[in-house]
């Protein structure tokens, strides 16, 4: 089967390396990847939210299966709108329905999907312009910290956390009233600020029945010892020391079990992942946000991890036989290190050439080019005529198996110093609280 992967980050290259290790996958395009994934197929220069080229380019190369990198084209409605084309109707997409896709799209819709399903998540109210009197009033009164968020997709800014009532009331100003995030922030959760540790649990569903992944768990800041600014992910590691097998049960029985009835009973058609943020705190997992995708960087510890033919798995999860699979996982301990720009999240360059990968035609087995056990994932790099060169924030990063996490992260550290372009900064810390 031919099959079309959307996307161009890390992810996107750990899902490519992953998918065509199936014998079920006979040519990968990636639209539009980047230079990584030309090493495992095909690129088109065309946007994951061209629906009409994407329609073009399936019926073209006989596209069997779609599968859907980040969120932008399942909120637009990709799944629907393959569903209702008599000639795109029999092609599988890996990805809810546009009402699906409300569980990341918006936040409003998921707290209030968690709150009919008694799913554990933060406290919170909800606030527009018509009620912007009372939110004011509301911000004053509530415990600090108070988290903001924009109701609908913000590129990952759409949280604030506001340390005092001054600074809540300001940035609620700025969202509803200053449109710092336009549309996306016309509606404003705000909700209670919960401490624990954060893992990122993964769950494919065809609607029915469903599967659990390899968990992992995120570095989002910019810093080491988790300081400085927010980023997309810095680092990752898989498995999670502490989800352990009560803990995860815990999260089977309290949020996976009860979000995939909740959109059963809704009718939602949903046949993609579901990726619950979960926050742990005490002994007792809350959800901090829902997202109808894989995460980034956790897909490049997830995917070295899944023994299962990934193909096969999307199969039956478009057969609606999700039952008969079991999920094997490699035991071994996998950290993913992101290599980013040189002032990332800030602005920064692009166009900087990269020495120490190799270029399109090289393969990503484990002997080269990361050295035995270790991958490297491409993010934000492009392919130009004289070489490899920076094209994102979030550069590169490489994955590494070992039996600890020490010795995960110092693997991949030996690859990423033989890696070099202008401004490379990356954690050395990653899994830190692990070690
Ligand atoms: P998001 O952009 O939705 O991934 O959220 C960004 C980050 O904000 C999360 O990964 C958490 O670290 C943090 N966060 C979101 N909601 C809460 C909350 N209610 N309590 C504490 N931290 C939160
Ligand atoms: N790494 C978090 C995310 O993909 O949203």
């Amino acid at each position: 089967m031919n099959i079309l992967l959307l996307g161009s980050g890390g992810r996107e290259h750990a899902l490519a390396w992953k998918l065509i290790q199936s014998p079920l996958c006979t040519r990968l395009f990636i639209a539009p990847g980047n230079a990584g994934t030309m090493q495992c197929g095909t690129n088109i220069d065309l946007s994951p939210t061209d629906f009409e080229g994407i329609k073009k380019l399936c019926t073209k190369e006989k596209i069997g299966m779609v599968v859907v990198g980040p969120e932008e084209p399942l909120v637009r409605g990709i799944v629907d709108y393959f569903a209702a084309d008599a000639a795109l109707r029999k092609i599988s997409v890996v990805g809810p329905s546009a009402r699906g896709a409300r569980l990341e799209g918006s936040k409003a819709f998921s707290k209030k999907f968690m709150e009919r399903y008694k799913i554990p998540t933060a406290s919170y109210r909800e606030f527009d312009v018509t009620n912007y009197a009372d939110g004011i009033a509301y911000l004053q009164q509530h415990r600090l910290p108070i988290v903001l968020k924009a109701d609908g997709l913000a590129a990952g800014k759409g949280v604030v956390i506001c340390q005092s009532h001054v600074e809540a009331v300001a940035e609620f100003e700025l969202m509803l009233q200053g449109h710092k995030f336009g549309e996306a922030g016309s509606k404003v959760v705000v909700e209670e600020f919960l401490k624990g540790i954060e893992l990122s649990v993964f769950v494919l569903t065809d609607g029915q029945h469903f599967v659990i992944l390899p968990e992992a768990k995120d570095y989002k800041r910019i810093g080491e010892g988790d300081t400085g600014l927010n980023t997309g992910g810095m680092g990752a590691v898989s498995p999670v020391p502490f989800a352990d097998e009560a803990f995860m049960q815990k999260i089977t029985e309290r949020v996976i079990v009860p979000t995939v009835e909740g959109l059963k009973k809704e009718n939602i058609d949903y046949k993609g992942f579901i990726f619950a943020g979960i926050i742990k705190v005490g002994e007792d997992p809350f959800v901090i946000e829902y997202n109808c995708r894989l995460g980034d960087p956790e897909t490049e510890v997830v995917m070295p991890r899944l023994k299962n033919d990934l193909v096969a798995l999307f199969q039956s999860m478009a057969a609606g036989r999700l039952n008969e699979v079991r999920i094997e996982k490699d035991d071994r301990i996998a950290c993913t290190v992101m290599a980013v720009s040189g002032g990332y999240p800030g602005s920064y360059e692009k166009g900087l050439p990269i020495t120490g990968v190799e270029g399109p035609g090289a393969s990503n087995t484990p002997e080269r080019p990361g050295g035995a056990d270790s991958l490297i994932f491409h993010a934000g790099t492009k392919w130009q005529k004289e070489g490899i060169v920076t094209s994102g924030g979030r550069v590169l990063c490489v994955t590494s198996f070992a039996e600890t996490v020490y010795e995960a992260v110092d693997k991949s550290r030996d690859v990423l110093e033989k890696i070099h372009f202008e401004g490379i900064y990356y954690r050395r810390d990653i899994g830190y609280e692990f070690l």
